[in-house]
């Protein structure tokens, strides 16, 4: 681990808090993320799942993650099959660099769009924006996280800067044109991204990633996460990250089968029966596949 980011010259000012604090995870509920796959009910649906989909395809392509091949040969032959496609340390590390560079931008682009919206047509944005806006925060906040441990070279930087380029104003256009349907295309990305932590959270406890086992959090993700003494190691970070990225999967769902116009973000609302689970801010009550909207407006 190095000291990727260095101190800015700031004598009068002796630290810089997150703006937005991270409500505590505690482990039970870490533990309990699940995988999950929301069905395509509307064409919406298809569109948003079939564009995930291409994406996937293209980003194993990249990175050089085969999981389903992988398994196929391990079963026949395990040693070359580990040799060929296994995950190591370095590979995970790429896939996370890139994949988190990328994850922060729809929810900037969806709470700009919205903050737009609300001015251009003098109409209440009913507390959307404030999530989504926060989410890309988090992804950022993975980023700068998995950047203590890892220094991307050029190429890795050019990746990020043309994926940038390219995904920002797709995802702008896709927006500007069916909200639901981009909401729906991330709750669709969240889930690959909470089966790919899954997979890498298995994958260290079978002993294939020894360089993790036991290695301390960076500071930044202990101060972030307000990680407990004795919980701070590599992997209660990806707990952790595992965690957020089921949260965005069940924000992104349950958005996306709301009134885009008319409802009120129930992530941040308060209900006339607070006895009864609703969306909020934690992991409490995390529904894998979101919200319908009968059930939380
Ligand atoms: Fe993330
Ligand atoms: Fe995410």
């Amino acid at each position: 681990m190095k000291d990727f980011f260095p101190k800015p010259d700031s004598p009068h000012i002796r630290r810089t808090s997150a703006a937005w604090q991270h409500p505590v995870y505690t482990e039970s509920q870490m533990n309990a993320i699940t995988i999950a796959h929301r069905s395509a009910r509307t064409t919406s649906d298809r569109v948003a799942l079939t564009l995930v989909r291409i994406l996937r395809f293209g980003l194993d392509l990249a990175t050089g993650y085969k999981h389903d091949k992988a398994v196929a040969l391990s079963k026949k032959d395990p040693k070359f099959a580990n040799q060929k496609y296994g995950m190591s340390e370095r590979k995970y590390m790429i896939r996370n660099i890139f994949l988190e560079s990328v994850a922060g931008v729809p929810g900037m682009v969806a709470g700009m769009c919205r903050h737009l919206r609300s001015m251009r047509l003098m109409r209440r944005d009913n507390g959307w924006m404030e999530t989504l806006l926060e989410e890309s925060y988090n992804e950022r906040m993975h980023l700068l996280i998995f950047l203590k441990m890892a220094e991307p070279g050029l190429f890795m930087r050019v990746m990020v800067m043309a994926a940038q380029g390219v995904f920002f104003n797709a995802f702008f256009l896709g927006y500007l044109m069916s909200p639901k349907t981009a909401h729906r295309f991330v709750g669709y990305l969240e889930e690959e991204a909470t089966l790919t932590y899954t997979r890498e959270i298995a994958d260290m406890d079978a002993g294939k990633l020894p360089k993790w086992v036991g290695m301390r959090a960076p500071d930044i993700a202990i101060d972030y996460y307000k990680m407990e003494e004795g919980k701070q190691t590599m992997r209660d970070v990806l707990l952790h990250i595992r965690a957020d990225e089921a949260k965005h999967r069940e924000v992104n769902h349950t958005l996306a089968n709301l009134d885009q116009n008319e409802d009120p973000n129930p992530f941040v609302s308060t209900f006339t029966n607070p006895e009864k689970p609703h969306p909020g801010k934690g992991i409490e009550h995390l529904k894998p596949t979101g919200w319908e909207r009968e059930d939380c407006i």
